[in-house]
C-alpha cells in the first residue's frame, strides 16, 4: 500500500528545473535549502482587503466556482506576502457538495450541510466518486490559472480535506467540537462508515490527482480534526483510508498531512505515507525533530507558529518566529508555517513582516 518515497521517484512529473529546485519543493524532499521556505495556511482569506473586495461581489461558494477570481485571490496573496508557495483558492467542503450534499456558508455561522448523513441509506444515496470529481472542474481550472499566473519557480499547492474531517462535516451537518454524531456513527454503524470511506477515499484521491494534472506540484491533506481520535480509533477507523488516499496519488509529488491537536498520532499519521508532517500550534517541534531523526529520517516537517502571535506586538511576533526557527536550525526538510490558519483579525502587514523575517535568516 505504501507510496514510493518522494525521493526515489525523481522529477516524475517533469517539472521545469527552476520549480523542481525551488526551496519549497527541495525542503519537501528533505534536501538542503539556502533560505527557509515559508507559506501560511489560509494565506488568502478574509484578513486580506483585496479578498474582501472581491468577496463583496459574490457569495463564498460562487467565488469558489469562478476559477479566474480564485486564481487572482491566490496569486495576490502569494505576491503580497512574498511566500514560497501559493495554495489554490477553494474549500475542503466543495467535494461534499459534488457528492450530492447541499452546502451553505452563512455569514458568521460557518458551513451548514442541512442533509446530514445519518444512515447507510444516506451514504448509498451519495453520488459516485468519479461523477462528483468531474463536477469539480472549476477547482482544477483554478489550479491551472493559478499556475499560469505565478512566477515559474513558485509552486502551487493543491488540497483536499481528509476522510475523517470530511466525514465529520457530512455526519454533523457542519462544524463540531465533540464529534458526537460522527463517533456514534463510526462505532454504531461500522458498515455504513466503511461505505462512506469507500465513497470519500476515491473522490479525494481523484480530486487531488486532477489538481496535480492541472499543475499543482504539491498537495496538502487537511485532516484537520483527526486529533479528536484516540490512537486505537485512528488505527481502526481512519488509518487504512488515509493510507489508501495517499497510495492513490501520482509519485513525485510531495504530500503534506496536516492534523491539529494530533501530536499523539504523529507516528501513525506519518506511517500513512505522506512526505511532510504538518505540526500544529500545540505540537512540540523540538521533540518532533528528535522523533524524526530516529523514526522518520526521510520526512519533512511543517509548522508551527501560533496564528495568534500575528495579533501580538511586532517584537513578540518575531521572538515567537525566532523560537520556531531555533528548533529547526541545522535541520534539513523544514517548512515554516503557522500551526493553524491565519485568523481573520490579522493585519496583512504583520503576516508580510513574518515572511520577511523568516527569509532574512538572521535570527
Ligand atoms: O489561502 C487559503 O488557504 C484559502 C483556501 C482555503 C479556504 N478554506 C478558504 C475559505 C483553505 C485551504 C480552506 C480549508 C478549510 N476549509 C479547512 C481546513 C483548514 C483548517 O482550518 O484546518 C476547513 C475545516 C474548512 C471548512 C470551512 N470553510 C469552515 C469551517 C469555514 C467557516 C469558518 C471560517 O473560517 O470562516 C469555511 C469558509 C472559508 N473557507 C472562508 C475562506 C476564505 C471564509 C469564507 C468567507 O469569505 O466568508
Amino acid at each position: 500500500m505504501r507510496r514510493s518515497g518522494i525521493r526515489d521517484s525523481g522529477n516524475a512529473l517533469q517539472l521545469p528545473a527552476e520549480l523542481w529546485d525551488s526551496g519549497f519543493l527541495r525542503a519537501c524532499r528533505g534536501e538542503s535549502v539556502a533560505v527557509t521556505p515559508v507559506w501560511l495556511m489560509r494565506q488568502a482569506g478574509r484578513y486580506m482587503p483585496h479578498y474582501r473586495e472581491i468577496r463583496a461581489r459574490s457569495s463564498f461558494l460562487n467565488l469558489c466556482k469562478e476559477p479566474a477570481l480564485c486564481a487572482e485571490v491566490a496569486i495576490h496573496a502569494q505576491q503580497y506576502l512574498g511566500v514560497d508557495a501559493a495554495i489554490v483558492f477553494s474549500d475542503i467542503l466543495v467535494i461534499l457538495e459534488a457528492l450530492g450534499m447541499p452546502l451553505e456558508f452563512s455569514a458568521g455561522d460557518g458551513p451548514k450541510l442541512p442533509r446530514a448523513l445519518r444512515s447507510l441509506q444516506d451514504v448509498d444515496a451519495l453520488r459516485e466518486a468519479q461523477a462528483a470529481v468531474a463536477d469539480l472542474g472549476y477547482v482544477h481550472q483554478a489550479v491551472a490559472l493559478t499556475v499560469a499566473g505565478l512566477p515559474r519557480a513558485i509552486p502551487c499547492i493543491g488540497f483536499s480535506g481528509g476522510p475523517f474531517t470530511l466525514a465529520s462535516y457530512a455526519i454533523e451537518g457542519g462544524s463540531s467540537r465533540q464529534f458526537a454524531h460522527t463517533k456514534a456513527f463510526m462505532y454504531g454503524e461500522p458498515r455504513a462508515w466503511g461505505r462512506l470511506m469507500d465513497r470519500l477515499v476515491p473522490a479525494i484521491a481523484a480530486h487531488l490527482t486532477a489538481q496535480i494534472r492541472a499543475g499543482a506540484s504539491c498537495v496538502q491533506i487537511f485532516e484537520s480534526w483527526a486529533g479528536a481520535l484516540t490512537r486505537a480509533d485512528f488505527t481502526e477507523f481512519l488509518a487504512p483510508h488515509l493510507r489508501a488516499v495517499i497510495a492513490g496519488l501520482p509519485s513525485g509529488v510531495p504530500v503534506i498531512s496536516f492534523a491539529s491537536g494530533a501530536s499523539h498520532l504523529q507516528d501513525l499519521i506519518s506511517a500513512c505515507g505522506g512526505d511532510v508532517l504538518g505540526i500544529d500550534t500545540h505540537g512540540d517541534l523540538a521533540a518532533t525533530f528528535a522523533w524524526r531523526a530516529l523514526h522518520a529520517p526521510g520526512s519533512a516537517l511543517q509548522g508551527n507558529l501560533d496564528p495568534c502571535l500575528l495579533l501580538a506586538p511586532r517584537e513578540r511576533l518575531l521572538a515567537g518566529a525566532a523560537a520556531v526557527l531555533a528548533h529547526a536550525r541545522g535541520q534539513h526538510g523544514f517548512i515554516f508555517n503557522l500551526g493553524h490558519g491565519v485568523l481573520k483579525e490579522t493585519a496583512p502587514e504583520q503576516a508580510r513582516l513574518l515572511v520577511e523575517f523568516v527569509h532574512q535568516g538572521k535570527h
